[in-house]
């Protein structure tokens, strides 16, 4: 299993808060059967540029480093908070994308409008760089559980869906989460892990959740273009049917 989003290494957000919750959480995902965990903190452009959050990220990288456990591999990466305002340009976002491809973890604003504008920008940043966003935790934006049919217009604008595991299992969030599997929108699957107790690395217990409901395919295809996705490899994907809200039901 890969786990493509999760907030690891400590000090840096409000993931991990130390070097010992780090190693525990790593370890925790060991133990389920995970192969590849990448890393990826938050990045604020109006907070930070590329080279500073390099810099401290590859510090913070470098003191769990030698207690990954064996047979766990990482991959360096960062979650771009994306306004459209203050975004790094082509020739840095390799800092920031999933080490040695041109996939980069993308966040959406949750307090903000998703306006004509912010999805202009969006459109303009897939047109003008090199890279294509993975849009991340789509279940969890006010904007897409009011109208989750805006996930069909993200992934025909040329973006992937990741959607986080534990939604599976969460009464508020399954609904939703199941419903953009069963439309084909579920290309990346991750933690979002920031601790160990409220929002552990819980992945094998969400993949039990999904075979149960008869899901096992989508979830397989789901890891197959992660592979593609930390390999570099160029994904192309189906645009399925709209999810559309009916009475408060996903379908
Ligand atoms: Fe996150």
């Amino acid at each position: 299993m890969i786990d493509i989003h999760t907030h690891i290494l400590p000090h840096l957000d409000d993931g991990a808060k130390d070097t010992h919750t780090s190693i525990a959480m790593l370890k925790k995902l060991q133990q389920q059967g995970v192969q590849t965990v990448v890393l990826t903190p938050h990045y604020y452009g109006k907070r930070s540029n590329p080279d500073t959050f390099v810099q401290r990220r590859n510090a913070m990288y470098e003191r769990i480093k030698e207690h990954i456990p064996e047979g766990l591999q990482t991959r360096l990466g960062a979650e771009l908070h994306f306004t459209g305002i203050n975004m790094p340009e082509n020739d840095e976002l390799c800092k920031l994308a999933i080490e040695g491809t041109k996939y980069i973890l993308v966040e959406f604003p949750f307090t903000m409008a998703w306006t004509g504008e912010l999805m202009s920008r969006l459109s303009d940043f897939i047109r003008d760089t090199d890279y294509t966003p993975i849009i991340a935790h789509a279940e969890r934006y006010p904007e897409i559980k009011r109208n989750p049919a805006l996930v069909f217009e993200l992934v025909r604008m040329g973006c992937l869906i990741q959607v986080n595991a534990p939604a599976f299992l969460d009464k508020h969030e399954k609904k939703l989460a199941f419903a953009l599997l069963k439309h084909g929108f579920v290309h990346c699957l991750g933690t979002d892990a920031h601790n160990m107790d409220s929002r552990p690395p819980e992945l094998l217990s969400a993949k039990d959740a999904v075979e149960k409901a008869g899901y096992v395919a989508a979830w397989e295809r789901a890891e197959n273009i992660m592979k593609d996705v930390i390999e570099g490899r160029q994904v192309r994907v189906e645009c399925g049917l709209p999810v559309k809200k009916f009475l408060g039901f996903y379908r």
